[in-house]
């Protein structure tokens, strides 16, 4: 949802651009039935397959499967991004929006001197305070230098529960201020709030501009968890951000390339040692747009991982998102339990460097792995490195490339390039479809999931009968921002649920989704049996999952016997909630 419009205003300006009127401005619309139709503007196309709909004000190409409002029609025609779309159509539409402008960047700029403060709080804990002697024995034992600890403005959260909500209090913010930056923390007994980070070393994150926007706080010792990072707010999300990004930017650019490593340490650490290309994503997969806000600045990345990260296949595959994006990925190797910190830190920069350049691209890297770990003397061995390399070089955007890769395939298992080539054409090509009218299925989402939330989107009353009942988790994954959002929606008690969801929803592929649905005729509509039993067997699956998932649990090895018996109380509750799922539900949706 977007943190500056708030629906009722995007909701204004949207009744004053009528979506006819805007998109006859781009192209011929020609009556058909109920709708308009044309030739799809985002795809070559003989025949129309684009529609828009005065009534629900979107517009969907049953070709490409675009599809929003006025608003993404505007972003995707003239390339802006959505506050600017709502800026063009509300002066197109005279409406005015200064003052509410203002409010969000007082609102912004509030949060962004919040944090300011924060760091300024935190350095002096580390560098002044008294308290502030065992985590400046931690920085000097990891050999973190002085300069270094200025260029990131490494700082120390006091031990005691409210050292800062003091400090800040002081200084004149409200606890629903801190509250909102993610930090202070509610009591979950009683009144009152105490500090998030506490007794813990801090390391700033920032934005691409270098302001200070969220931060990460690590233990001193072994304890767990060994980092605590702020949530989500108003200026921060994990997923966008990249750790280091402002400060590399130059280097990234000088040098062509960026290193990945995977902690702050390893940043921090490079960029001391004065490798200053490094970025790293705290911690979790890189998602897309992390990939697509560094494609900015280079086309190549070099992937420095700790050797023996468990999972490192997994990291693997989370690194497919570079190749969509038509990055060059290259693996490091690193010695058996380090990480580019304690590398860099042991055998110095020029060392790690050459690791760099000795680096290997990522498909070599998975093929040599797979060898390991599958006998390709066999046929089974064979057939099994075939399929998940294919996997990932089927997402290979560039034909030459993907060919050259499947040859080195056939080569080192000693097969035929025919046989390879022939196993790919079992495999779904799960990007890059050619750019032609296709009939589109966009992503992989279950139609009675589907079928059962466009009929709550249109029937509020069944959904406050049910909503309790409705875990977003249960849903496929590219279904669950919707449902979460139609919740909130709801609970916020907006409606027409749908039009109101597609307005607010962010994510072009949800958006695209459920135009789609408000474009097709539910046929028949469900009856209310059956909108029972829909959300009875996405229940039940969801909860036998997690009925799997606590038996696995019981049974595996090295599980202390506490441990095991709490998860096999825990089964024995699920399996009974099981039971008495159904006649709960239809005793809610009857009432
Ligand atoms: P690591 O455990 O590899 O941390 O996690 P590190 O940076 O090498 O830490 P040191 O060297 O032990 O101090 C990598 C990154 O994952 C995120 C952090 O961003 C961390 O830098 N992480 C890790 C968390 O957010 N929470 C955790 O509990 C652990
Ligand atoms: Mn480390």
């Amino acid at each position: 949802m977007s943190p500056f419009y708030p629906p009722e205003q995007i909701d204004l300006i949207s009744s004053y651009n009528d979506i006819v009127e805007i998109i006859s401005q781009y192209l011929p619309l020609k009556r058909s039935g109920r709708n308009y139709k044309a030739l799809c503007p985002f795809h070559s196309e003989k025949t129309p397959s684009f529609m828009v709909s005065p009534e629900k004000q979107i517009y969907h190409c049953f070709g490409c499967g675009a599809g929003g409002n006025v608003f993404s029609f505007i972003m995707r025609k003239e390339n802006m991004t959505f506050p600017e779309a709502v800026r063009f159509l509300a002066r197109r539409a005279n409406i005015e929006l200064p003052e509410f402008d203002s409010r969000i960047a007082s609102k912004k700029e509030q949060l962004l001197k919040l944090h300011e403060l924060a760091a300024g709080f935190f350095h002096w804990g580390l560098t002044d305070s008294k308290s502030g002697e065992s985590a400046r024995r931690y920085i000097e034992k990891r050999e973190i230098t002085g300069p270094t600890i200025e260029k990131f403005k490494l700082g120390y959260a006091q031990p005691a529960w409210d050292s800062f909500l003091k400090h800040a209090r002081k200084k004149g913010y409200k606890p629903e201020t801190l509250l909102e930056a993610g930090l202070i923390l509610k009591r979950s007994r009683g009144d009152g709030y105490y500090d998030r980070f506490r007794n813990r070393l801090i390391v700033p994150v920032c934005d691409g501009r270098g302001r200070i926007i969220a931060f990460g706080g690590r233990v001193l010792d072994d304890s767990q968890p060994k980092y605590i990072n702020s949530p989500d707010t108003p200026l921060f999300r994990k997923g966008n951000t990249l750790f280091g990004l402002h400060r590399s930017r130059d280097a990234i650019m000088a040098s062509g390339t960026a290193i990945l490593g995977e902690g702050y340490f390893d940043v921090i650490r490079a960029h001391q040692e004065k490798v200053e290309n490094m970025i790293c994503s705290q911690g979790t997969a890189f998602t897309e747009i992390q990939a697509q806000v560094l494609r900015r600045y280079t086309g190549k990345v070099v992937v420095a991982y700790d050797s023996d990260r468990a999972g490192m296949e997994a990291a693997l595959r989370g690194l497919t998102v570079f190749l969509r994006k038509n990055f060059e990925v290259r693996i490091v190797t690193l010695p058996p339990g380090e990480d580019p910190d304690s590398f860099i830190r042991g055998a110095g920069a020029e060392a790690f460097k050459k690791l760099v350049i000795g680096s290997m691209p990522l498909l070599d890297f998975k093929l040599n792995q797979l060898c390991r770990v599958n006998d390709i003397a066999t046929d089974q061995g064979k057939l099994a490195v075939v399929r998940e390399m294919l996997d990932t070089i089927s997402i290979i955007e560039s034909a030459v490339l993907r060919e050259t890769y499947e040859k080195k395939l056939a080569e080192r298992l000693g097969v035929s390039p025919g046989a390879v080539r022939e196993e790919y054409g079992k495999i779904k090509r799960p990007v890059n479809p050619p750019r032609t009218a296709q009939p589109s299925t966009p992503r992989k989402v279950n139609k009675y999931e589907v079928r059962l939330l466009k009929y709550l989107m249109e029937n509020d009353t069944v959904l406050s009968f049910v909503q309790d009942e409705l875990d977003p988790e249960a849903f496929s994954p590219p279904l669950q921002p919707i449902v979460t959002l139609m919740l909130e929606l709801f609970r916020q008690g907006k409606t027409p649920l749908s039009r109101t969801l597609v307005t607010v929803l962010q994510d072009k592929k949800s958006q695209e989704l459920v135009s789609r649905w408000l474009m097709e005729p539910q046929s028949p509509a469900p009856q209310i049996s059956e909108v029972a039993d829909l959300l009875i067997n996405i229940q039940k699956k969801r909860l036998r999952a997690k009925i799997n998932e606590c038996r696995k649990s019981v049974g595996r090895r090295g599980i202390a016997g506490k441990e095991a018996a709490a998860f096999l109380g825990k089964s024995i509750e699920l399996t009974r909630e099981l039971k008495e799922l159904p006649a709960r539900i239809r005793m809610k949706i009857r009432l």
